[in-house]
């Protein structure tokens, strides 16, 4: 089983990372491979919309710190997106690794049934944190690219989410979170 886990957040050692590495270091120890990225260490665009993706070639045409990150997501079984919400929505570091997997879509993606080039079974974990105590706000957050990571054939999602975190450290002193991060990679191992 491999597991390819993306940081949105810019802080190292935040909140999200902390329960990323709680799911991760859980799985590890389950048997997984696993790699995790920290997208605010690399450099990269957002989608051109040159769309040869869709006319010349089956992946993304730029040649960026991304075009990598993008081929292990194809080879992983797993893609956990963890960020917290700015100005609720994902980081702008994730929103535009997820624009880029346009890519990741055939070029009658609008009329196939099977529109993804990715295979099928894989899954899909969101770790998401936020200043904000209720869980209402932002709560459209994951069902929005839950809906389009279906199109990608990840059927199967999960979905961590811590409220209320707004000191840097605040995860890790969450027990609930901490045990359902445990309790995800152990659901995803078995
Ligand atoms: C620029 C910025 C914008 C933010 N916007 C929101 C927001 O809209 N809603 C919210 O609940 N929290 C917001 N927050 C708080 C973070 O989501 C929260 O502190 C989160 O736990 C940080 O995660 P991290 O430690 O992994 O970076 C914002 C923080 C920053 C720095």
């Amino acid at each position: 089983m491999k597991i390819m886990c993306l940081l949105g957040s810019p802080r190292p050692k935040g909140n999200t990372v902390a329960i990323a590495e709680r799911f991760i270091s859980t799985a590890q120890s389950l048997g997984a491979e696993t790699e995790m990225v920290s997208l605010n260490k690399l450099s990269y665009r957002g989608c051109q919309a040159c769309l040869t993706c869709k006319t010349k070639l089956d992946k993304c045409v730029l040649k960026d710190d991304l075009e990598k990150v993008l081929d292990s997501v194809r080879q992983a079984d797993v893609l956990v997106i963890a960020s917290p919400i700015y100005y609720g929505e994902l980081t702008s570091q994730m929103k535009a690794f997820i624009d880029r997997t346009y890519s990741f879509l055939l070029p009658d993606y609008l009329t196939n049934p099977n529109p993804s080039r990715l295979s099928p079974g894989k899954q899909l974990v969101f770790i998401l944190t936020q200043g904000q105590p209720d869980e209402k706000m932002f709560a459209d957050v994951f069902p929005r690219y839950d809906f389009f990571f279906k199109w990608y054939g990840y059927q199967q999602s999960h979905l961590i989410r811590g409220c209320g975190l707004n000191d840097k450290d605040a995860a890790s002193k969450r027990e609930d979170l901490m045990q359902l991060a445990e309790k995800t990679a152990q659901q995803i191992m078995r």
